[in-house]
């Protein structure tokens, strides 16, 4: 059985926020936005936008281009880690909104790899025969857990969400190989310390002391980023007797250009064969891969044939990886 990509979808704010906006707010400029990151702007969620809200629209068009009806839908995974609440699942919600009254849904929270945990385990329920058409979705409104007086995060951060509609198929173009990872270890590096059951949301101590918003040890995320997207795209390779140069597209997580192109580099492709779109959106998380595949296909960037590696990294440490025949 093969696991196809039949439609893909993106939903974004209209609201832009721009770096020389940030330079009101923070002690930042424009100049080292652009260097440090790429960064040019980002979309940020207005009141009465949720998390939900850009999660369904994308997961609508992804339906929409594949052709299929909400009903048909067996399975819902939502990555994210800015749910509308703790709980139910956003998931449920968006079920709802999109009237897929047959399909069980659950979040997934793998931060940025959430996208690609849920492309993996999708996968595996289509091959089991579990179910048959599986709507993934990576969402996220990071601007509400974003700490607006620190300059080292409130920089990167950025709102939307991605999907893909999965379909089982005996031919067509499909998804290789899909490899999940976990690091463990370096939990502490990029969290958000409040609202669970360590430093509760009802706990004064968590407002005060800034818990609720996003913590980064950027530098030391960083270089620990550059080696598990290597590590994860080379795994991805090998299991598919592939070389870097049989490549069409590399579509990484968009947290930094550095990054991107320090990976790229390691795996010895060009920039030519590399997706970006964070100069306009920064880091969205689990949305960042699959807006970007949504954008490179309706761009009209891919072609059949085409072998796409997606790789991703984010807190947890988790990582991961796809290749898609496209
Ligand atoms: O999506 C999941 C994974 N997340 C990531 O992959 C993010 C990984 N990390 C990064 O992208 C980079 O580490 C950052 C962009 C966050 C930071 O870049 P960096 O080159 O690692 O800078 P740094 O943290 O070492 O800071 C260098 C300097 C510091 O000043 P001093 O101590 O040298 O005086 C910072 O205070 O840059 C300063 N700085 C800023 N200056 C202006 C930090 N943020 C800013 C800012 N504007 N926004």
């Amino acid at each position: 059985m093969n696991v196809r990509i039949t439609g893909t979808g993106s939903a974004l704010p209209g609201k832009i926020l721009t770096n020389a906006e940030l330079e009101r707010l923070v002690d930042t400029s424009d100049e080292w936005i652009t260097t440090r990151t790429g960064i040019k702007e980002r979309r940020i969620a207005i009141e009465g936008e949720y998390t939900s809200t850009f999660a369904a629209e994308a997961g609508r068009r992804a339906m929409a281009m594949a052709g299929v009806n909400p009903e048909e839908i067996d399975l819902i995974i939502l990555g994210t880690v800015t749910p509308d609440f703790p709980f139910p699942s956003t998931a449920c919600i968006v079920q709802d909104i999109l009237g897929a009254t047959n399909a069980t849904a659950f979040d997934l929270s793998a931060a940025c790899s959430g996208f690609l945990y849920g492309m993996s385990i999708a996968e595996k329920y289509i091959c089991s025969g579990a179910a048959r058409k599986v709507l993934v979705i990576g969402a996220e409104v990071l601007s509400r857990i974003v700490d607006w007086q620190d300059r080292n995060t409130c920089v990167l951060f950025g709102d939307g969400a991605g999907a893909v509609v999965l379909e089982g198929s005996e031919g067509g173009h499909s998804i290789l190989s899909t490899h999940t990872f976990t690091n463990g270890a370096f939990w502490n590096l990029l969290y958000q310390p409040g609202c669970g059951s360590r430093n509760p949301a009802t706990d004064s101590r968590t407002i005060d002391e800034r818990l609720t918003f996003i913590k980064m040890e950027g530098n030391d995320v960083f270089k620990h980023a550059v080696r598990a997207m290597e590590e994860a795209a080379l795994t991805a390779l090998d299991t598919n007797g592939l070389l870097p140069s049989d490549i069409s597209l590399l579509i990484p997580h968009q947290a930094n250009r550095r990054i991107i192109d320090a990976t790229a580099k390691r795996l010895g492709l060009g920039t030519d064969r590399v997706f970006t779109n964070l100069h306009r959106y920064g880091n969205t998380s689990s949305a960042s891969i699959p807006i970007s595949l949504d954008e490179a296909h309706r761009q009209g960037v891919l072609t059949s044939g085409d072998k796409l590696l997606l790789v991703a990294f984010g807190g947890g440490f988790t990582y991961a990886s796809a290749l898609v025949n496209w």
